[in-house]
């Protein structure tokens, strides 16, 4: 398999993962030729890059966690977000059970993940990412012998870390230019606007919610919002505030291209100590399988 850009992307080439849009409806599905039309359809689209099949692809083990239970999990956080944005009631309930499944399935199946990093659309971002981060974090979380309750919650806040974004207006999250001090400001918030969001939901437990107040914390105190440093941030945020670098790291933004994962790692790893708990690092590279990245790349 190999991540190939747009612009390389030529008719007659296979795909090797299924390319979803917004709400996780299918685009193109995995296995499809690609023609002209599909090719076209995707620059349209402004998909940055797709995943092509290559001749060892026979040797890559299947991602632990199954198709079906992340576009469950993408779709209940799109049903949220369209319920807390309409200013209706907003329930979490929908993505109960596919968080357990993808606990299940996490603990279950023991190979390591790479290549999970799905190729989407810009406004696509939050919702595959959150998906990505709470996979990354489970993952985490089984070698860090945690049990069945411990993963669930885990899972919870790291699907969640960024719920509080759902509250920013939507001309400001997809701004070109740059931001104002006061809309900067309004970001930054998101933190504790999603944890007054969960705290307000009697499923989602305390620990759960303090995943998305403290996972822009930096294990130095450099972060927000209150600075706080090492021990003092839970456990779990200091899990998700790896994952959620890594997964934003090598996602495409409006502003600027997407790392690739031999980067993001080098990256993360210049951070230990300083943005992130070296424990937590160290777990992290763990649960990628290096080897297999390195001779993708
Ligand atoms: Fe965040």
């Amino acid at each position: 398999m190999e991540k190939v850009r747009i612009e390389e992307l030529k008719p007659g080439m296979i795909l090797a993962k299924t390319i979803y849009g917004i709400d996780g409806r299918v685009l193109v599905r995995e296995q499809a030729q690609i023609t002209s039309i599909i090719l076209e359809k995707l620059r349209e689209l402004g998909l940055p890059a797709a995943y092509i099949k290559t001749d060892d692809d026979e040797q890559i083990k299947p991602d632990p966690v199954s198709e079906t239970t992340r576009m469950d999990l993408i779709r209940s956080l799109s049903k949220l977000e369209a319920q807390v944005r309409s200013g209706g009631n907003v329930s979490f309930a929908s993505s109960k059970r596919p968080l357990y499944d993808l606990v299940d399935e996490i603990v279950t199946n023991k190979n390591n993940l790479i290549g999970m990093t799905d190729i989407r659309l810009h406004d696509d971002y939050t919702f595959g990412h959150s998906t990505n981060v709470a996979v990354i974090a489970v993952k985490m979380g089984v070698l860090l012998d945690y049990n069945q309750l411990k993963l669930a919650e885990l899972a919870v806040g790291a699907l969640y870390h960024d719920i509080g974004m759902t509250k920013i207006p939507l001309e400001i999250l997809n701004k070109k230019d740059e931001l104002t001090a006061g809309e900067l400001k309004l970001i930054q918030a998101h933190p504790e606007t999603g944890y007054t969001m969960l705290r307000q939901n009697q499923d989602v437990s305390t620990v759960s919610a303090h995943v998305a107040l403290q996972h822009h914390e930096r294990f130095n105190g450099s972060g927000y919002p209150r600075g706080i440093v090492g021990d003092a941030i839970h456990e779990f945020a200091r899990i998700v505030a790896v994952a959620d670098t890594f997964d934003s790291l090598t996602t495409e933004k409006i502003y600027r291209h997407a790392k690739t994962i031999p980067e993001a790692l080098l990256l993360i790893e210049s951070k230990k100590g300083t943005d992130f708990d070296p424990a937590m690092v160290e777990l992290f590279m763990k649960v990628i399988d290096i080897d297999k990245i390195a001779s993708t790349y």
